[in-house]
């Protein structure tokens, strides 16, 4: 519902979320794997955040480490996090977040079993590579994709080198997740994270009032509901319908992300208007990563922005405060 004659001179798109200030409200949510995307993987999705003037997230699976996007982008930084079996190993993969300079910590809680992939299944994908007569046929549909890959450095892991053995040895990422992580960890073990932490903290793939609720308690400083762009739980609900009852529960103390979906302008500035602080974006940034690597995401994300800048117009509104439920009306 926009307002109009507002005498919209100029539009401000920055929000500071968990202590971070964006330059605007859509940020880059960590995903996994990225140089299998584009050889420059995740340099080119913190470049372009960096350059948007964004938050980026790096995946425990991520294929560029941690210390290196730190020490390369000044812009803020989260880590991904799977919480392992190992509380020895959790604490020291802390540790060294805390030392590289991460500016949030963002614990997975939607993951403690894999999805049921099933395109992947069909597709034979599988870390470490395994090499299908479907799968040459594809290095062969997409040379430059192949000669990319074959002429850069070897794919890695650097969050888990020391755990996840590429080479096919030890142990591929579906061992990792049913071998490594814990399905059993609960609230007391998130709380000791926290409390280990000692800074920005949020959840990711909370879903329910009552989660919510808990989160905040347990000293959690964000949530971001999520159900893992529908790679998780088949049939679950999307984390936009779930905004508004979380968002009265919990919205006062702490802050509320979204993401799932997010493909437009207006999604963002809907999200918002229920009182989201930002929202995440997945294979918005992904699809333009795998197509034209760093330029690839600059474009999506200044697209973003170009839309963002016009709807907040068309609303307007000059300020992302100035999104209220009076924006939103649902049939
Ligand atoms: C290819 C791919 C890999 C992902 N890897 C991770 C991951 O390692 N850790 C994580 O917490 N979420 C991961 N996600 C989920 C994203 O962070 C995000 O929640 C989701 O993509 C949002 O939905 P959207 O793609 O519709 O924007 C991944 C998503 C995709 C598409």
């Amino acid at each position: 519902m926009p307002n109009v004659l507002r005498g919209v001179d100029g539009v401000d798109l920055s929000v500071t979320v968990m202590g971070q200030k964006l330059a605007m409200p859509v940020y880059c949510s960590p995903s996994a794997l990225q140089r299998l995307f584009h050889h420059q993987g995740e340099r080119a999705a913190a470049a372009a955040a960096a350059s948007a003037g964004t938050m980026f997230g790096v995946s425990s699976l991520g294929t560029v480490s941690l210390e290196e996007l730190r020490k390369a982008y000044d812009t803020p930084q989260l880590y991904q996090f799977y919480f392992h079996k190992d509380r020895g190993l959790n604490r020291s993969m802390l540790e060294r977040a805390k030392q590289a300079g991460i500016d949030v910590m963002m614990l997975t809680v939607d993951s403690i079993t894999g999805g049921n992939r099933e395109r992947d299944l069909r597709s034979g994908f599988s870390i470490p590579f395994r090499l299908t007569a479907a799968g040459m046929a594809q290095f062969i549909l997409k040379p430059r994709w192949g000669i990319n890959y074959v002429t850069h450095e070897r794919l890695a892991l650097p969050q888990l080198d020391a755990f996840v053995d590429m080479s096919g040895g030890a142990l591929s990422i579906g061992r990792y997740f049913t071998e490594m992580l814990d399905p059993a960890m609960d609230w007391d073990d998130v709380a000791e994270m926290v409390r280990f932490w000692d800074g920005q903290f949020c959840l990711k793939g909370v879903m329910s009032v009552a989660d919510a609720k808990r989160a905040a308690e347990i000293g959690c400083t964000g949530i971001v509901l999520s159900n893992h762009g529908g790679r998780q739980l088949d049939g679950s609900r999307s984390p936009f319908d779930q905004l508004a009852e979380i968002v009265d529960a919990v919205g006062d103390r702490i802050d509320v992300l979204m993401d799932g979906g997010v493909q437009r302008g207006t999604h963002v500035l809907k999200a918002l208007s229920l009182g989201a602080k930002a929202v995440g974006i997945g294979r918005y940034y992904l699809f333009p990563l795998a197509a034209a690597g760093q330029a690839g995401v600059e474009r999506a994300l200044s697209l973003m922005r170009e839309e963002l800048v016009r709807d907040m117009t068309l609303m307007g509104c000059t300020s992302i405060a100035e999104l209220t439920r009076e924006n939103l009306r649902f049939r």
